[in-house]
């Protein structure tokens, strides 16, 4: 059952479970640097719940947030789960104590994640894990998709989702193995994905688009504080961050935004996106604007 408050944006399938097309990325609940625990636990642990509450489905996270950190708190927020909610993790990834993120793509070390995964957020599967693919790793795709599908067959996770990957790589995955979503960096200033975007929507797979306000992983949104956008705000009543999401519900079908935030009043202007409806000037206006792609 689909939870009401959201339902304006309209519904996905993802992994086999129908799910609002506005998520949450829990990137933002940790310490600075995504390192360390947040400044406040309590209102991040907010931020969980009101999300559920106004009926996000879908949640990405990642052990390597923290690490732990992100997946902890979702744990103590949220667990035991709505039967509905999607949680969505990565595996490919990981941390030195300096906060660097490095690959960790090689088959016990994606098996390890899955491991790591299913300890911190307390569930017996993960319904979809993506392959956080990080270029130059000295590993071979196909190896890590196998030994993805591989954690399918044994159980530890529900699909398999890909993560920062070119078309090239999206089609020799299709080739091989069912694919449950795409998740690359995309949004209203970086549209560098939109080949892979398109792709997908061919293909009727959700795209999670992170960094979907333009953010970086050390900085704020981009989105946020672009000037810019301060006529069309006017002219709609809506803010950046909402023209921005908005904007991205309107692009595709397949787009499915996970925007992060460590606070519970910008979690409630964002996901007040799903009950705007950009009239095609503005749609047009908006389209002008990427930085990149
Ligand atoms: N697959 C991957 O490799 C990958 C990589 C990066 C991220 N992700 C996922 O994608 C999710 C989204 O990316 P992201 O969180 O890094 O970037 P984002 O959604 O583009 O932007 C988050 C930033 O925007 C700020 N923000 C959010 N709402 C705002 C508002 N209404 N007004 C002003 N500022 C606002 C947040 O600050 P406040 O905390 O102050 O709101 C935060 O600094 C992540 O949380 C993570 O789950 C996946």
């Amino acid at each position: 059952m689909v939870a009401m408050a959201l339902d304006a944006a309209g519904t996905t399938t993802l992994a086999g479970h129908e799910v609002p097309r506005l998520g949450y990325g829990t990137m933002r609940l940790t310490g600075p640097h995504v390192y360390g625990p947040p400044a406040d636990p309590d209102e991040a642990r907010r931020v969980l719940r009101r999300a559920v509450e106004l009926g996000v489905r879908a949640i990405d996270t990642a052990w390597y947030y923290g690490p732990d950190v992100a997946n902890e708190l979702v744990a103590e927020a949220l667990h035991p789960y709505p039967e509905d909610l999607v949680l969505v993790t990565k595996l490919g990834g990981a941390r030195r104590p300096d906060a660097s993120w490095i690959a960790a793509l090689r088959p016990e070390e994606l098996r390890a994640g899955a491991e790591r995964d299913l300890r911190l957020l307390k569930v017996e599967q993960v319904p979809v894990a993506h392959l956080r693919w990080m270029p130059g790793a000295p590993v071979d795709f196909t190896e890590t998709l196998d030994a993805m599908t591989a954690l399918v067959d044994d159980g530890l996770i529900g699909a398999v989702g890909l993560s920062n990957v070119d078309a090239g790589q999206l089609e020799l995955a299709l080739g091989r193995t069912p694919v449950a979503c795409v998740s690359n960096a995309y949004g209203l200033l970086d549209r560098t994905s939109e080949d892979v975007v398109q792709r997908c929507a061919a293909a009727g797979i959700p795209f999670l688009p992170f960094f979907p306000l333009g953010a970086t992983p050390g900085g704020a949104s981009a989105v946020a504080t672009d000037e810019r956008l301060d006529d069309l705000t006017a002219r709609t009543g809506a803010t950046r961050t909402q023209l921005a999401l908005a904007w991205l519900l309107q692009h595709s079908p397949a787009l499915l935004p996970i925007p992060g935030t460590s606070s519970v009043a910008h979690l409630e202007e964002n996901l007040a996106a799903a009950d705007l409806r950009l009239d095609a000037d503005v749609v047009a206006e908006l389209d002008a604007l990427a930085t990149a792609g």
